[in-house]
């Protein structure tokens, strides 16, 4: 499903990526794709392994030929067009470096390849390297690296070769936390500052929205939901990708009552109202946001046992088990908060408007 009109962006495509299939020895793994990337754009792929993220990119760079279906590029179809001829740069998930040349060595071969003169090539390998934070390692060889400096390299020789768009498959899955996130940081202004368009694939969510202005969430072959961040969160438009961005409690159900557009959904728990005004006797999957629950009554509310009060820091994570059937709904409230007790019976209240309600899977 792609996202309704009002969120695409308001330019035209730069990368369009037209119906394109694709299977592997008879099965299919992705059909009819539609995939739009504006100018300048940083978009991740988000989804779980196996959905197609790196055949997706394979296929966008010319390096896996797709079955059906048409790649444009500012408009013009690159679909027959070989890879090398396309000026699109990838990391891969495992990125091949020249393992007997230096770290500098690396990063100015793409630039040596595209006959760039000599006197330009050693200030952009030092200002690639500066970002990647690797310039201490411009004389080493590769093969004395640990695997995240390796893969810093990595992205410091496709930025310095400034492609007409950028794909990263999981750049950052070998750096430790603190690295990752200052990378995230350093890479999207370096990105923003030049203009250029890139899709970025990953497996984490937080990584996805700290990164991108939208995130197309894959599944299964097909892109599920292709949205802003907040937009994914506050409104996913499945149970699947509300599990996929975020935490959140679910609950299962069956409508009752629907009376205008609010319903009454059954659950094993107790009587939930929710938007919307699927048909009486679906059965659904109901989600809330964990920091969109209060402690107290609200237009829905469920009195429940603590599990756990985990203190996180910035807030305070109730793990509550309702009375009536053990579901478990996660409440999330700012700061620290002591003085709650495992055992301790609490209300968990919460707005109806802020009720997901996804028809159930069959
Ligand atoms: N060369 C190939 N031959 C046969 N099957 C393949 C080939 N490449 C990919 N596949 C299959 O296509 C599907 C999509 O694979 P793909 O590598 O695109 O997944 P992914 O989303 O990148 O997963 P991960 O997050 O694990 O990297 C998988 O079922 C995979 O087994
Ligand atoms: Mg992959």
């Amino acid at each position: 499903m792609q996202s309704s009109a009002g969120t695409e962006p308001d330019k035209r495509a730069y990368l369009d990526v037209v119906g394109v299939g694709k299977a592997f020895k008879g099965t299919t793994v992705m059909s009819d794709m539609d995939f739009r990337v504006a100018r300048g754009e940083l978009v991740s792929l988000l989804g779980p392994s196996g959905c197609g993220k790196t055949t997706l990119l394979r296929i966008i760079a010319g390096l896996t030929s797709a079955d059906a279906g048409d790649i444009l590029l500012d408009g013009r179809a690159i679909t027959r067009v070989p890879a090398h001829r396309r000026n699109i740069s990838v990391v891969f998930q495992s990125y091949a470096l020249f393992p007997h040349l230096t770290v500098a060595e690396n990063v100015a071969f793409g630039l040596r390849a595209r006959h760039v003169p000599k006197g330009d090539i050693a200030p952009k390998v030092s200002e690639a390297l500066q970002l990647v934070r690797m310039s201490d390692f411009a004389d080493r060889p590769v093969a004395a690296l640990s695997g995240g400096q390796q893969q810093r390299v990595a992205v410091a020789r496709v930025l310095v070769v400034d492609p007409v768009l950028l794909l990263l498959d999981e750049p950052f899955s070998a750096l430790d936390r603190k690295l990752r996130e200052t990378m995230q940081v350093e890479l999207k202004s370096l990105l923003r500052d030049r203009n250029m368009t890139a899709i970025f694939v990953t497996h984490d969510q937080e990584e996805a929205m700290g990164v991108s202005d939208r995130i197309a969430v894959m599944n299964a072959g097909r892109i599920e939901q292709f949205a802003t961040p907040s937009e994914l969160y506050a409104r996913p438009q499945s149970a699947f990708v509300m599990d996929f961005v975020g935490l959140s409690t679910r609950m299962r159900g069956r409508v009752k009552q629907v009376e205008g557009d609010v319903m009454q959904i059954d659950t094993a728990s107790g009587m939930v109202r929710a938007p919307g005004a699927l048909g009486i006797g679906t059965d659904v999957t109901i989600g809330i946001r964990p920091e969109l629950i209060q402690q107290g009554a609200g237009e829905n509310t469920i009195t429940v046992t603590l599990a756990d009060a985990m203190v996180l820091g910035a807030k305070t994570q109730l793990h509550g088990v309702s009375h009536a059937a053990e579901d478990r709904l996660l409440c999330e409230v700012p700061g620290i908060q002591t003085g709650m007790d495992r055992g301790q019976d609490v209300s968990f209240g919460w707005s109806v408007k802020d009720t997901l309600v996804y028809e159930a899977a069959h």
